[in-house]
């Protein structure tokens, strides 16, 4: 479509002959190749360097977890041991952070405050550029103990109540729910917790990992590569659609209400946040995972009307969309899982950022070792030797 008054002259050949048809969304095409996780969205198969995610969530732990998709294999248990304390020997934030985090607005949005602390962090790097492999895995590192000491830290600010320092004698879910809470959790609730990082860790190319290796593609820094992919896991397409669900829950007044409430969102050709994958036509297998965690977790807390409503929204969504692939994706029971855990809503995007933490270092470690700068092509479709209008005839 030309604008007003411009000629459209002869458009000029196109002498790059290599031009692809335009993918809207990069929707099925192959942007870089990993080892770490695998998805067969026909089938419902996830798996972290062949291991079965189901596997995983049952038997290993968050950072066993993360030792795996950095080195593309299980740990020996004393690289597991060695692996743990370098991790929790960065717990505790460098000097400066701390005033930082208490200088914040109480109102601000944790995951703008992840975001900002995390590009913050750079600053205390003492070498925040480097990035050949094993600096950005000592960096990636940094970033994994901190990030949850951030969360926390802000959280209990906001809240007017007294910092918790990290203790390094407990496990990464175990520490973050204790400078949450200001006690240790039950074995329970800690190992539901690292259930939901093990599960959230990573999972191919999705929008905030693509972020992440497009940033380091051009040799930037680790810091502005994970600060890129929180800014694409917060959106509401994407990570932010847990706590999208967690509104939907409470806004729904009772179980009975489930079915004119989301027949009513379809019509209005709404989405139905925590249903639909860009990969997955079935049911996502983490939320196949998370689903049971959802039902025991809130039978043991009281919240069993959350199960029941969810429950029913499955029913209804797999009679309306179940034909067109629409099933329960990742954010659809851990919205139950992380309420019933005790977090408050505007936590449960950062949870998944903590845990995703896991996979984006994973893809930038991948990335760095065989670069190759990310350029795509847009396809011109304006107009051509269109003429300069001076302003007084526009
Ligand atoms: C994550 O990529 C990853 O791996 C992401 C993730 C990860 O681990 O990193 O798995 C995490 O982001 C999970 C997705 C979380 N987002 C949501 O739950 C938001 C709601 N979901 C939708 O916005 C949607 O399903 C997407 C964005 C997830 C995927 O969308 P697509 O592939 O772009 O599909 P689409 O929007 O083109 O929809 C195709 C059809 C449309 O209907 P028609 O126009 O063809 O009639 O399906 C419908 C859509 O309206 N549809 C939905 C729906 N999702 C798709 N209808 C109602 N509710 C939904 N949730």
């Amino acid at each position: 479509m030309q604008p007003a008054g411009v000629m459209s002259g002869p458009i000029p050949e196109n002498k790059d002959q290599s031009m692809s048809t335009y993918v809207k969304g990069l929707e099925g095409i192959i942007a870089a190749q990993t080892e770490m996780s695998f998805i067969d969205g026909q089938k419902g198969i996830l798996e972290y360097v062949g291991i079965p995610i189901g596997e995983l969530s049952e038997k290993s732990t968050f950072e066993e977890t993360v030792f795996l998709l950095w080195n593309k294999r299980l740990p020996t248990q004393a690289e597991l041991d060695k692996f743990t304390s370098d991790l929790r020997s960065r717990y505790k934030l460098p000097e400066g952070m701390p005033e930082r985090i208490r200088s914040l607005p109480r109102t601000a949005q944790p995951m703008h405050v992840l975001r900002t602390q995390i590009s913050a962090l750079g600053m205390y790097d003492p070498d925040p550029n480097a990035n050949l492999v094993e600096a950005a895995r000592e960096k990636a590192l940094n970033i994994l103990g901190y990030t949850p000491t951030i969360v926390a830290e802000f959280d209990r600010m906001r809240r007017g109540l007294e910092v918790v320092p990290p203790d390094p004698s407990l496990s990464f879910a175990e520490n973050f729910l204790y400078m949450l809470n200001g006690e240790k959790p039950t074995p329970t609730m800690a190992r539901a917790f690292d259930i939901c990082m093990i599960l959230h860790a990573d999972h191919g190319l999705n929008n905030s990992t693509f972020t992440a290796r497009v940033i380091i593609s051009t040799l930037s820094d680790v810091y502005s590569a994970i600060t890129g992919a929180i800014g694409s896991l917060r959106g509401p397409l994407h990570g932010g659609a847990n706590e999208g669900v967690m509104k939907m829950l409470n806004e729904i007044p009772s179980v009975d209400a489930v079915e004119d409430y989301i027949l009513g969102k379809l019509e209005r050709k709404e989405k139905v946040m925590g249903f639909g994958h860009r990969v997955y036509k079935t049911r996502d297998p983490r939320a196949t995972a998370l689903k049971s965690l959802a039902k025991q977790l809130a039978s043991d807390t009281g919240n069993e009307e959350l199960y029941i409503k969810s429950r029913r929204i499955e029913e209804v969504m797999e009679r309306e969309v179940g034909a067109k692939g629409i099933y329960p994706n990742v954010d659809f029971y851990s919205a139950t899982t992380y309420h019933c855990i005790g977090l408050k809503l505007d936590l449960f995007t950062p949870m998944f950022a903590m845990s995703r933490l896991g996979g984006w270092s994973g893809h930038i470690i991948e990335q760095l070792a065989d670069n190759r700068l990310y350029r795509p092509k847009a396809e011109y479709i304006g107009p051509h030797n269109a003429p300069y209008v001076p302003i007084d005839q526009r």
